[in-house]
């Protein structure tokens, strides 16, 4: 089964500060970071893009970036985030009408290709595209906000996808830490995003290895 590996979610750290508030959660044993890209359109939020991301990458030479693409035209950003840096590009299939073309051109720009839904969409949305993303993420909030109660009910769509395919690397995102991991690890996911648990976490490291520690087992 893939590996477990912990990406903390920067959205709720102090962003005037990210590089250093990136440095320390990878310092505390994060396996990768996720960074939450919002258009103020496909979400009622507006975060940053590929200038801040380059700007990171220039102080955090070999990190592993995920940008969680939160944005109503994915294909936009492909070349900037690439050329910024970014190692996984993740964006939702919601507002996209040729999601394959869109991996296509992810994937020939040398990053990886991550697909995303939203709570409202049914995973089965997902089957056509299993041959060609590398990863699937599974919202457990209402994407737009951190600090959000996790939706425990998405897990039925996390079981479909690890009982349908074995080996994809499977993605929870919203509201996930050390009270509600226990069932994301059940259910089959093995990549873990987590923001205001592991940020505002009194010991990173300790929900960091202990979250991986419940995914490994
Ligand atoms: C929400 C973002 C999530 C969020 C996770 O739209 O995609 O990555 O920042 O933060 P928590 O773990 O605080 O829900
Ligand atoms: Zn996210």
């Amino acid at each position: 089964a893939p590996q477990a590996k912990i990406g903390p979610s920067i959205l709720n750290a102090d962003l005037a500060n990210l590089a250093a508030e990136s440095q320390k959660l990878l310092d505390n044993g994060a396996d990768y970071l996720h960074l939450d890209v919002m258009d103020g359109n496909f979400v009622p939020n507006l975060t940053f893009g590929h200038p801040m991301v380059k700007c990171l990458r220039n102080h955090i030479k070999n990190a592993y970036f995920e940008t969680h693409m939160m944005v109503n035209s994915p294909e936009q950003w492909i070349e900037p985030m690439a050329d910024a840096g970014v190692n996984l590009y993740t964006f939702h299939i919601e507002p996209v009408k040729d999601v394959c073309n869109v991996c296509r051109l992810v994937q020939e720009s040398g990053m990886k290709v991550g697909l995303a839904i939203k709570p409202a969409t049914k995973v089965e949305e997902l089957a056509r595209y299993m041959e060609v993303a590398d990863v699937v993420l599974v919202m457990t909030v209402e994407p737009g906000f951190g600090g959000q109660s996790f939706m425990a009910d998405m897990m039925p769509k996390v079981e479909w996808l690890r009982c349908n395919y074995p080996n994809i690397d499977i993605e929870v995102d919203g509201g996930v830490g050390p009270k509600t991991i226990e069932c994301c690890a059940k259910s089959g996911a093995n990549m873990i995003v987590s923001g205001t648990a592991v940020v505002g976490a009194p010991d990173q490291r300790q929900a960091i290895t202990q979250m991986r520690e419940v995914v490994q087992r």
